[in-house]
């Protein structure tokens, strides 16, 4: 979510050991969104949260979700001091498998809304996904095709497709419109905005997404549905030709 970031911190730092509170934080917003997703999230999440055996009751033991992503994937959570960083930078990172989450969670009195994307948005939102094979491969393509990009200009664009694929996208499954986007899966206001009659929902298209702007701080008004996993691997292997 809200992946325009203003530099703050140093890079990647050892995985903080999080309080009572927040963990206690981490499990009343993981127990409100459980509910929220049932029958509205697409199944890779579930998928993914059972295969590192994560926990709504508490901030997961990144060493633990490591190993069990190197056999699964070989992918990898970096924890990072950095709250806010440019997009193209973040997609970049993904092209050595590594992503990064921050040490930040949201206040307990703040649990509906969080301007900087904190470890709920960064943990519950992306890292599920990170333990499904395809979802995983196509992730890194877009890391690598946005490194290999030779203008500013394409590799905005690039990550572009990913803010409105796997970022907000929603994806057919079971001849039903799913939230697929790790920005949905982690906010009640964004999953609740995206199912609303205030949003158009599109076929992904290319062509309409380059001339949209990105409005990190705004529900969006246009979403894109992906026909499946093979359809954002497509539109991804195009950058890397
Ligand atoms: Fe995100």
């Amino acid at each position: 979510m809200k992946n325009q970031k203003i530099i703050q911190g140093g890079g990647v730092i050892p995985f903080k050991k999080f309080s009572k509170e927040e963990n206690e934080v981490w499990k009343l917003l993981c127990e409100k969104q459980m509910k929220n997703l049932r029958g509205k999230a697409t199944k890779l999440h579930k998928q993914g949260w059972d295969a590192l055996g994560m926990s709504t009751e508490y901030i997961p033991n990144f060493l633990e979700i490591n190993k069990k992503l190197k056999k699964l994937t070989s992918w990898e959570i970096e924890m990072t001091d950095i709250t806010y960083e440019n997009n193209v930078e973040w997609v970049g990172a993904l092209a050595d498998k590594k992503h990064r989450i921050t040490n930040f969670i949201r206040k307990k009195k703040d649990l509906d809304y969080t301007p900087l994307p904190d470890i709920f948005h960064d943990v519950f939102g992306h890292v599920p996904f990170l333990a499904i094979p395809q979802y995983a491969r196509i992730l890194e393509k877009f890391g690598r095709a946005i490194v290999k990009a030779k203008n500013k200009e394409n590799k905005d664009h690039i990550a572009k497709l990913g803010w409105y694929g796997y970022e907000f996208g929603l994806i057919k499954e079971d001849g039903e419109i799913k939230a697929f986007g790790t920005g949905l899966m982690s906010s009640s206001g964004e999953l609740q905005n995206a199912f609303s009659e205030k949003v158009l929902k599109v076929p992904y298209d290319e062509k309409v997404i380059r001339n949209l702007d990105i409005s990190p701080h705004e529900f969006h008004r246009k979403l894109f549905i992906l026909e499946n996993l093979d359809h954002l691997e497509e539109v991804v292997n195009r950058w890397l030709k």
